[in-house]
């Protein structure tokens, strides 16, 4: 199959690699001209595990990025991969998907050749996308733009559950795959597009799949702050969390995943997408507790985190505090709404000095906190330290141990349960 991939962000370039990696042929379109050559010399802009080797194999063969719209009409199908930022007032920034329909539908009218523009074509949505989304922008703009008949042309919604760090797995091994389309015809086009993989396909109507995808990050969110709630509680009494969420996971009804209390959620999906779906039942009239709540419980860790910090040490000022973990979660370089931002942030106004120290995510971090210290290993934050707190669950911080022996002062609290030393404290346990 021929498609086109609207977006080389995080989503667009995993999908690309991927369905290249299923024999199609894909062209990606990605208007910024330097992530473009980069994606055309092997070279992917983000990391993630797994996706450069599987780059270099499909680049220049059947995978291949440009910066126009030319090859949409000679495709079978199209995906909208554009990112959905959050606007001021929480609700989602949709110019990207709309810009991106009006594009393709120009480009299906006038591209290609007279064949091609006569061929039928389904456009994909893959954004993450508030329901009716779909219905009420992309599909007006395509037609309008294209010119087409609503018979020469198939809809359907696509979400993706890919995880940062995780995601060419996870795009390879699906729980589900979500189909939401018009029609039998469009619906039937997506799911041969993912015939070699094996996994149960769920086929729905465009608002369904829209919302399918809110409702399972959503979900995902309130298990973590239910289990941050129980934690706190469990925190008071002396209570370990981590073995009672054992125990609570393994009725299969709960499940053991995303049980795991600490500091909270972050990244680019969770404390957006809630904060969207809040928003949205909010126009809609209804009082949204139980979301509201996730959030509520979610923006608490952190200060929670701090206020046990400061319980131990007393004031901040002139204490040299080591934050090991600065990306939202291990595996990634990514910064967004890491907990270790309102962390730092909080330090630094009780004027502590920080030491940070992450694998990856320094960088990042600098682009918020120019005047922060760096360090290269933990070892170095940690040395002359007053305080220790962890923020991410970095596989390597859990075998820390007498690197410990540099502080200052022992005080090391958690906020992902990682640490195999006994004198360490939990946010919760
Ligand atoms: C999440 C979902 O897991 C994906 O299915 C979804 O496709 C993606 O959002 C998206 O909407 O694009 P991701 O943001 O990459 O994926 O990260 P997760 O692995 O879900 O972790 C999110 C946050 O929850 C991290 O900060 C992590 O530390 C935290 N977390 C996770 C916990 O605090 N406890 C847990 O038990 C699990």
């Amino acid at each position: 199959m021929r498609i086109c991939v609207v977006g080389g962000g995080y989503v667009g370039l995993v999908s690309s690699v991927c369905f290249a990696e299923l024999g199609h042929f894909v062209n990606l379109i990605e208007i910024d001209e330097n992530k473009s050559k980069a994606i055309n010399s092997g070279m992917p802009p983000i990391y993630e595990n797994g996706l450069k080797d599987l780059l270099s194999v499909h680049v220049g063969r059947n995978l291949h990025a440009s910066t126009d719209y030319d090859g949409i009409s000679g495709s079978d199908m199209s995906i909208i991969c554009v990112g959905t930022p959050s606007s001021a007032d929480k609700r989602l920034d949709l110019s990207m998907v709309a810009s991106a329909s009006e594009s393709l539908g120009k480009s299906l009218n006038d591209g290609g050749s007279e064949k091609d523009r006569n061929a039928y074509h389904v456009v994909v949505v893959k954004s993450t996308v508030p329901p009716g989304t779909t219905e009420e922008i992309v599909i007006p703009a395509v037609l309008r733009y294209s010119g087409r008949k609503p018979d020469e042309i198939g809809f359907a919604m696509n979400p993706e559950f890919l995880r940062e760090g995780l995601a060419v797995q996870d795009f390879m091994n699906p729980d589900r795959i979500i189909i939401g389309s018009q029609d039998k015809r469009a619906g039937d086009l997506v799911e041969s597009a993912y015939q070699r993989i094996n996994s149960p396909i769920i086929r729905t109507g465009i608002k369904s799949a829209e919302m399918t995808k809110y409702a399972s990050n959503a979900f995902l969110a309130a298990k973590i702050s239910f289990a941050n709630e129980i934690g706190n509680v469990c925190k008071r009494l002396g209570i370990d969390v981590h073995e009672v969420m054992q125990g609570v996971g393994m009725d299969s009804r709960i499940g053991p995943r995303f049980l795991n209390a600490g500091v909270g959620f972050g990244g680019s999906c969770f404390p957006k997408d809630v904060a969207a779906l809040i928003k949205l039942a909010q126009d809609l009239g209804e009082d949204p507790v139980l979301l509201s709540s996730v959030m509520v419980v979610n923006d608490r860790q952190p200060a929670r985190m701090v206020e046990l910090l400061q319980s131990r040490i007393g004031e901040l000022e002139g204490k040299r505090v080591a934050v090991l973990g600065l990306a939202f979660k291990d595996g990634t370089d990514d910064v967004r709404e890491s907990r270790a931002i309102p962390v730092i942030r909080a330090l630094r106004e009780g004027r502590a000095h920080v030491a940070a120290y992450d694998p990856m995510a320094s960088e990042g971090m600098e682009r918020i906190f120019p005047d922060i210290e760096y360090c290269q290993s933990a070892a170095d934050a940690l040395r002359g330290a007053d305080a220790c707190l962890v923020m991410t669950e970095w596989p390597e911080f859990s075998k820390l141990d007498k690197e410990f022996e540099l502080m200052h002062s022992r005080i090391i609290i958690e906020g992902r349960r990682m640490l195999s030393c006994q004198d360490k404290e939990g946010i919760c346990w």
